[in-house]
């Protein structure tokens, strides 16, 4: 697309930003072995040449390249961000002088941002890169014209994937979607390394304050819980679990953590972090049992994780006391201090993931899309191919120097037979 046109078509905040974006843009291309080796080389086959692609992922800069690659493939890329807090105004000004359109704007109103999405959704999308579901399901509810040209959506997380299962569930997914999420080369390095770093850098960053000697709570001890209980441990904290699941929660135990009910964690922790992909793990019931200084944050998809509404509804008095910070007073004389709003705290209030990890989620999301333009699936959700997750494992290594084993003819005979 044209940069004109791309400007006359987007809503961004402020185009002469651009610059500063570029200069983001540049540092992740620059650390992205595995797209530009290997989603580089396939996306070139032409399979998505002149396809309508919407983008709908956290708007920074690790996104932005994912963009400018699928865009280099001569594909149309409109793009919008899954979550205002999460958008960069440099980095979408710096997409719409690379000709991409783009509909994001920090910090904008529900209205506002139910806006960029349906007008993404008006570029009549055959492929849909997703974050959330968030455009998905909105094109099934207010859109379902455009749902029949839907050639198929590739999810990037674990709470999008569960609203993909809703939605089959109630006999609404009547397009092929690939769970990007449930590959490993995404939710074994993303959910895990990526948002264990990313979060409690972020919360540290935020507050200036240490880790080491805190009382940790983990709500939620799936991929991402288990990645905050690692990363909390190592920088010296000490974490207690909580889980509604009796496997995670063994795994927890097992893992040296202490498990126990919220409402048992809830009177010693200094730091409270939610990640169980649902509504309201921190809520109503709990206020009355935080001590004095505790920080709240929340690592999940959904900023309802940490029931704000009814915290805003008990304090005394809300004050904003740092960028990102906000302090509740409660009665007794508690205070709490909210993170990013309660919003995905690693995201919202920093930088995100790693860009190494990034790397390794988009690649997944770019053979997703491309496996999706190359081949007719059936409705219905879909695994990526374990060959695809497998290269992608291989392309990192190769670009790490690291060399592997492989399996002798006998030692792989052994394997095949059943006799022996
Ligand atoms: N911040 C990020 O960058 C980032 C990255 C990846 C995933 N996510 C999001 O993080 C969330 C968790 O992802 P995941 O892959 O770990 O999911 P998961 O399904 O593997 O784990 C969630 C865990 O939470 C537990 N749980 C659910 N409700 C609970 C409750 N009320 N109290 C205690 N435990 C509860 C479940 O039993 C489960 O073990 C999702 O919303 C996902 O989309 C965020």
């Amino acid at each position: 697309m044209e940069r004109t046109q791309a400007a006359e078509r987007s809503r961004i905040a402020d185009p002469g930003l651009a610059p500063e974006g570029a200069q983001r843009i540049e540092w992740v291309a620059r650390h992205s072995p595995v797209l530009n080796r290997l989603a580089r080389a396939r996306l070139g086959d032409g399979a998505l040449s002149g396809k309508r692609i919407a983008l709908v992922v956290h708007l920074e800069a690790k996104t932005a390249y994912l963009a400018t690659l699928l865009a280099e493939t001569g594909a149309e890329v409109v793009v919008a961000g899954s979550n205002p807090g999460s958008t960069q105004d440099s980095v979408a000004a710096a997409l719409v002088g690379r000709g991409i359109e783009v509909h994001g704007v920090h910090d904008s109103e529900p209205d506002a941002f139910e806006a960029d999405l349906m007008a993404v959704a008006d570029s009549r999308p055959e492929l849909i890169i997703d974050d959330g579901a968030e455009l998905t399901t909105r094109l099934v509810r207010h859109r379902s014209d455009l749902v029949p040209g839907l050639r198929g959506v590739t999810e990037q997380t674990t709470t999008g994937v569960h609203r993909l299962r809703a939605l089959a569930a109630a006999g609404r997914l009547s397009f092929p979607a690939i769970a990007a999420n449930d590959a490993l080369c995404k939710h074994l390095f993303d959910n895990r390394y990526g948002t264990g770093q990313s979060t409690l850098t972020a919360i540290l960053r935020l507050t200036n304050r240490s880790a080491a000697g805190k009382e940790f709570c983990i709500v939620g001890y799936g991929w991402v819980g288990k990645g905050l209980a690692r990363y909390a441990a190592g920088l010296g904290g000490r974490v207690t679990v909580v889980e509604v699941d009796p496997i995670p929660a063994l795994e927890a135990h097992m893992d040296g953590h202490r498990v126990a009910r919220l409402a048992d964690a809830l009177p010693d922790a200094d730091v409270v972090i939610t990640a169980t992909g649902g509504v309201e793990a921190v809520g109503r019931e709990h206020w009355a049992l935080l001590r004095d200084d505790v920080l709240l944050a929340n690592a999940g998809h959904h900023d309802r994780e940490i029931d704000v509404e009814t915290l805003d509804a008990v304090a005394d008095r809300v004050e904003d006391v740092r960028p990102g910070v906000r302090r509740y007073s409660l009665a007794g004389g508690v205070r709490c201090y909210l993170l990013a709003e309660g919003r995905l705290v690693n995201i919202a209030g920093a930088d995100g993931h790693p860009v190494e990890i990034m790397d390794l989620s988009f690649a997944v999301q770019a053979l997703a899309v491309h496996h999706l333009a190359s081949m007719r699936l059936e409705p219905g959700l879909h695994k990526l191919p374990a060959e695809l997750d497998s290269e992608i494992a291989r392309t990192k290594l190769a670009a790490l120097s690291i060399r592997l084993d492989e399996l002798t003819p006998s030692q792989r005979a052994f394997f095949e037979q059943w006799q022996a």
